[in-house]
């Protein structure tokens, strides 16, 4: 896939881009909050008319239905999970029964590390990276100390040389005789980095270990081929890119080869599913991705999803993917052009390779926070992470390439004013 480079300046070239977008018209099917530029997908996307229908239609049967919803349902919510996850399934690269909505991404991380971390005399370290997401550090963390109390050198994780990027071959040199996982990330929260699952997955099995990635950061906006690569699991949330709404259900895929596992935490929802109702104190789980559900599922949580995903699957990941690329792209060239240099010191933090990249940019400066903070002032809605990055994801299905350039503008003027030497130096806020 090759995105355009030949970008000019000038707000006309960039309402041109917008007048021969393909997916321009899919931003009506969404809700902007007024007066904003929403560039904040990547942290919580947002509503879509086909999202808020199947909420409300699920609201409306549980109105008429009471209990007989769980099977009367248009969607019976008994099969919920396995049905949304088959159809996300077709963004990954996986097979229908190998990926479940269920749970959280924390808990998933939880279940699926356990059911995987079989330490052996020797082999028996799991092996994740300092620049991940904290919450699967904390997850890591706990199981070591659950799993091997008296071991302090459980976990290890692989160095950044920069403090933006890892290196693959890095991370691969980790995987040694004493790794018996691997969990790392497919996009690196704060730089956007993309890291080469295929390759990872290669290494680790060459090596006698096994692999997953929590795809947070890239399902819904980058293709995955989980099944092509032979990941042996992966976990995400449905927040962001999928537009599933705050708290949304996550994903959990399991590639069919480890269907034989014994779910490690194991709960009713994971039973066989023709024989759940048999109430057997004897646990048989699915053989499938659905065997590591816990609980009932979380049908209002999950109920957007299937709007969301309908559009995606409509709209195709590959488009999805040309457009998130070559806007990206346009931010980075807009940043390179206007703003990388004396007074504004504006840098891009994010690879510049398409396929080291995912579906945000981490703009760098000193004043990262304030700057944020003046962007919100003027409607623009991106995030901070520390201590110098301001991540900007515009997203294909709702952002203009219109948008990039006012946002460029605002960067320009918030620093031509000095507008952010007035907000207060203390963080404030969640995102
Ligand atoms: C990469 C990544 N993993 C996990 C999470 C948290 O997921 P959950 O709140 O579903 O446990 C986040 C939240 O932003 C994230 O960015």
């Amino acid at each position: 896939m090759m995105v355009t480079d030949k970008f000019e300046m000038g707000e006309d070239f960039a309402k041109r881009l917008d007048s021969a977008d393909p997916l321009a018209g899919l931003r009506a099917r969404f809700y902007i909050p007024d007066g904003s530029i929403y560039m904040d997908g990547n942290s919580l996307g947002l509503l879509s008319r086909a999202s808020e229908s199947s909420v409300l239609r699920v609201l409306d049967e549980w109105k008429t239905l009471g209990i007989q919803g769980w099977l009367e349902a248009k969607q019976p919510w008994f099969y919920l999970a396995e049905e949304l996850g088959a159809k996300c399934a077709k963004l990954v690269g996986a097979s229908p029964r190998e990926v479940v909505a269920t749970g959280t991404t924390t808990v998933n991380i939880h279940s699926i590390i356990n059911t995987f971390y079989k330490p052996r005399s020797k082999r028996r370290r799991i092996l994740a990276d300092e620049l991940t997401f904290p919450t699967d550090i904390y997850a890591l963390g706990s199981i070591a100390k659950l799993r091997q109390p008296n071991a302090r050198d459980i976990l290890v994780l692989a160095r950044s040389r920069d403090g933006r990027f890892l290196d693959e071959d890095d991370i691969v040199a980790l995987m040694d005789e004493n790794v018996c996982l691997a969990l790392l990330p497919s996009v690196l929260y704060r730089s956007g980095q993309l890291l080469d699952m295929r390759y990872l997955a290669e290494e680790a099995h060459k090596r006698g270990v096994h692999i997953g990635f929590d795809c947070s950061h890239s399902v819904g906006v980058v293709p995955h081929y989980l099944d092509r690569w032979n990941v042996d699991f992966a976990v995400w949330c449905s927040y962001k890119y999928l537009n599933g709404g705050p708290g949304s259900t996550a994903f959990l895929y399991l590639n069919k080869e480890h269907f034989d596992l014994e779910p490690a935490l194991a709960g009713w929802f994971g039973y066989v599913k023709n024989k759940q109702f048999d109430l057997s104190l004897e646990f048989e789980h699915a053989r499938n991705a659905g065997g590591w559900q816990i609980s009932s599922p979380a049908i209002l949580s999950s109920a957007p999803l299937e709007g969301a995903l309908e559009m995606l699957l409509e709209v195709g990941i590959e488009s999805i993917r040309q457009k998130s690329l070559q806007l990206t792209s346009y931010l980075m060239y807009l940043i390179d052009e206007l703003l990388s240099k004396h007074p504004y010191n504006f840098g891009v933090g994010t690879p510049r390779e398409e396929e080291r990249r995912g579906g945000h940019v981490a703009v760098e400066h000193r004043e990262a926070m304030r700057i944020s903070e003046a962007l919100r002032i003027k409607g623009v809605i991106s995030d901070f992470r520390p201590p110098n990055i301001i991540r900007i994801a515009p997203i294909p299905l709702y952002n203009r390439y219109d948008e990039v350039w006012q946002i460029i503008q605002g960067l320009k003027e918030i620093i031509d004013g000095k507008e952010y030497e007035k907000i207060p130096k203390q963080r404030k806020g969640i995102s």
